[in-house]
């Protein structure tokens, strides 16, 4: 909890006045945004802010961050999380079933920054599975295709609700666990191709720049 927050923090100070920035979802965006709230009314910022959820649009406005759309402003700059981080700065993001709004957000962004803590960083993509956002209907057929692939995919459950877990778009999110992700940018590709599927949570060379959370300190990545 605490790396998350030294990296939420670290990413509001690079926010600058007068920007569009987009809220990303999560955990460690939750610090981003507390940080980017208390600057606004600190330093008396005019910041407007594009989120990426219905759960980052209520944290923006509990942080008195005002919200626009990517209708109305370009981005200059978005902070997210992420699930997985690579050594090229690729990534699998998702976990919190809201990848589809945060990969229009952040890769529309001209600058993307991802924070996240060390226990995010690998090799190589995969130990966490690809989340993917289908179309209820098309459930089986994209579980069946994804096979095809080598992957194996599990339906997302609700934690509390019964049945199924609905993102914010009304869709269900088919986790797909992969033994190893050798080409992000073509298993990306592929899968959006499935009928059915709106997005997956695999970002390939989307990413400017990952600060990283460690108990030495905030480690920055850069391609
Ligand atoms: C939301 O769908 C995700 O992409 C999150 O950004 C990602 O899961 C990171 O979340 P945490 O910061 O909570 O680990």
């Amino acid at each position: 909890m605490e790396l998350k927050r030294n990296v939420g923090y670290a990413a509001a100070k690079l926010v600058e006045d007068g920007n569009i920035v987009g809220l990303g979802t999560g955990s460690t965006t939750l610090y981003f945004l507390e940080k980017l709230g208390k600057r606004i009314i600190d330093e008396e910022l005019e910041i407007l802010g594009i989120p990426t959820s219905y759960q980052s649009f209520l944290l923006a406005k509990e942080n008195g961050i005002p919200v626009t759309t990517l209708e109305e402003h370009s981005i200059d700059i978005a902070v997210d999380g992420a699930d997985e981080v690579d050594s090229r700065l690729n990534l699998i993001k998702g976990g919190g079933a809201a990848h589809t709004m945060e990969k229009i957000v952040d890769s529309a962004a001209d600058k993307f920054i991802v924070i996240v803590d060390d226990s995010k960083v690998v090799d190589k993509l995969g130990a966490f599975p690809v989340p993917v956002e289908v179309i209820p209907q098309a459930c089986r057929t994209v579980s069946d295709h994804v096979k095809q692939f080598g992957g194996v995919p599990a339906l997302r459950m609700g934690q509390r609700k019964g049945g199924p877990v609905i993102t914010d778009n009304g869709n269900f999110v088919i986790d797909v666990k992969f033994e190893s992700i050798e080409d992000p940018a073509y298993l990306e590709k592929e899968l959006n191709y499935i009928p059915g599927v709106v997005e997956n949570g695999i970002f390939f060379g989307v990413t400017d720049e990952v600060l990283v959370g460690s108990s030495e300190g905030i480690k920055s990545l850069k391609k």
